[in-house]
């Protein structure tokens, strides 16, 4: 058992270190569990010791059974491509969720990254760096925005922006103390920490981490009428709206045209703040460079995070004017981590390579085209294919559940893998595609032809293999108000 700790001691450092010199990361050669294979498609296969077979196992003992993944292991990546510990090589059509929009290990991003290093990583704000204010400055120009507050995860930035709306409601709105409400749609998704899942109406997210935070409510996502009605009974109370232009994780949920536009009306109306959430939807990844300029709305507040780090360190970041963001005095909030010069550095660099490789139009692009060739296979097949949506490269397949038997989308996604093509199902039916930003052409052409053929050869086994399984659950109705779609009882208010 020790020696086997050392060995991935071992692993881990020699990985590090050969990416801090810019060398190809590979796993080192062992002798006493070498299960090597021939690479498939790569020019330069990492050397094997631990199969990835091995390495789930070791997942598995070792790490909180968190996730669900789908059973590959990621040993190197370039760009869209990802190569296991064997060498067979796929197309990351996932993005780590949306965090490497860039591509991965971008030449300029990773550059950035080793320079800042191996000169200074971390002041904590106690002191000032270098690099932070340069970042500060280029990231509130490029999104119109006076001041930005740093954080890392995307979590911490959502609750950045409630501890922020709080405040603003105190101060500047006259709350009295401790009733400010935020307003959340039913399913939202805002990370994992428990002011975000407080936002949740999803069970598995909130089940047993009760008790959850006081002072929100909820109204269903894309319904203009509801909101207005909520704060027309209680709109003195409420200290801001928090959503997402388009609900990736609910399984890339679009609300109507015109929904932003009026969220915005009723927020100026009310004097609620308008957070738009673009953790997952901002940064070019729906075709604009924030979701919410399809409509050419401008929230109050801005979370950014995943994209902003481009998938190298998490890097994320409240935006707002300075009436709002002043409303936070030194001492109030922050992070040891925040604002880090590592993590500016490449955020400074993320934001350049989306700006100098027209990301947003090329993402609107490759997404128009994608979507093209994805109803071109719902025409062939309408029972399997309810729906194909999405905006830029932010994109979903609903599976028929009906259609594929006791089959659910993650054995689709088995064999899309096992066709070269990484992807994830969300909320049992949908298939989320989401590749980076720099994805080609013909690699796109690749993920559709290998959806075809998952379709076509594939799923008649899929259903025979899953026919002794038992059906895939429905939803269960919420915990918290028994609906299927979350409204909290007019009571929390
Ligand atoms: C819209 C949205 N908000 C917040 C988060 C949480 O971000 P993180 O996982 O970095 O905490 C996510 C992550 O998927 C997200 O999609």
């Amino acid at each position: 058992m020790a020696s086997k700790g050392r060995l991935v001691q071992t692993v881990a450092r020699f990985a590090l270190s050969s990416r801090l010199q810019g060398r190809v990361p590979v796993i080192v050669q062992s002798h006493a569990q070498s299960t090597s294979t021939q690479p498939s498609d790569s020019q330069q296969p990492p050397s094997v010791t631990l199969s990835t077979e091995d390495l789930i196992q070791m997942e598995h003992k070792f790490s909180a059974h968190n996730y669900h993944p789908i059973s590959v292991v990621f040993a190197k990546a370039k760009d869209v491509e990802v190569w296991d510990p064997e060498g067979s090589k796929y197309l990351d059509f996932l993005s780590a969720y949306s965090a490497v929009n860039q591509g991965h290990g971008n030449q300029k991003i990773i550059d950035a990254l080793i320079e800042q290093a191996q000169r200074l990583t971390l002041s904590s704000r106690a002191f000032h760096n270098d690099k932070f204010p340069v970042f500060a400055k280029m990231l509130t120009s490029m999104f119109g925005y006076e001041m930005m507050l740093p954080m890392n995860t995307g979590a911490e930035g959502v609750e950045t922006s409630i501890k922020l709306a709080r405040k603003w409601a105190y101060e500047k709105k006259g709350i009295s103390k401790d009733e400010a409400v935020v307003i959340s749609c039913c399913g939202c998704f805002h990370g994992r920490t428990m002011a975000a899942i407080s936002m949740s109406c999803d069970n598995e997210a909130t089940r047993g981490f009760g008790p959850l935070l006081g002072g929100q409510a909820k109204v269903d996502f894309g319904d203009a009428s509801a909101l207005e009605k909520l704060l027309q009974e209680k709109g003195d109370k409420v200290a801001a709206f928090l959503f997402e232009p388009i609900q990736g994780e609910a399984g890339v949920v679009m609300p109507p045209d015109g929904y932003l536009k009026k969220v915005r009306q009723l927020c100026t109306k009310y004097n609620v703040l308008m957070i738009a959430d673009e953790i997952q939807t901002g940064i070019a990844r729906t075709g604009r460079l924030l979701a919410c300029d399809w409509e050419d709305v401008r929230p109050d507040v801005v979370i950014l995070g995943k994209a902003l780090g481009a998938g190298v360190l998490p890097v994320s970041a409240v935006l707002a004017d300075a009436d709002i963001m002043l409303c936070i005095r030194p001492g109030e909030h922050g992070s040891t981590f925040g604002g880090n010069p590592l993590a500016s550095a490449v955020g400074i660099a993320a934001l350049e390579v989306v700006t100098e490789q027209n990301l947003s139009e090329r993402s609107d692009k490759m997404g128009q085209e994608f979507r093209e060739q994805l109803r071109g296979i719902q025409k062939d097949y309408p029972n399997l294919i309810k729906e194909v949506r999405g905006r830029g490269l932010l994109n979903a397949v609903v599976l028929n559940q009906a259609d594929l038997g006791n089959a659910t989308a993650y054995d689709v996604c088995m064999g899309l893998k096992n066709r070269g093509i990484l992807a994830k199902p969300t909320h049992g039916n949908i298939i989320r595609l989401s590749p980076p930003l720099t994805i080609k052409r013909e690699q796109v052409a690749q993920a559709s032809k290998a959806l075809r053929e998952v379709f076509e050869f594939d799923l008649a086994d899929m259903k025979l293999h899953a026919e002794d399984r038992s059906p895939p659950k429905t939803p269960d109705a919420c915990d918290r108000c028994g609906r299927y779609k979350y409204v909290m009882p007019e009571t929390e208010l």
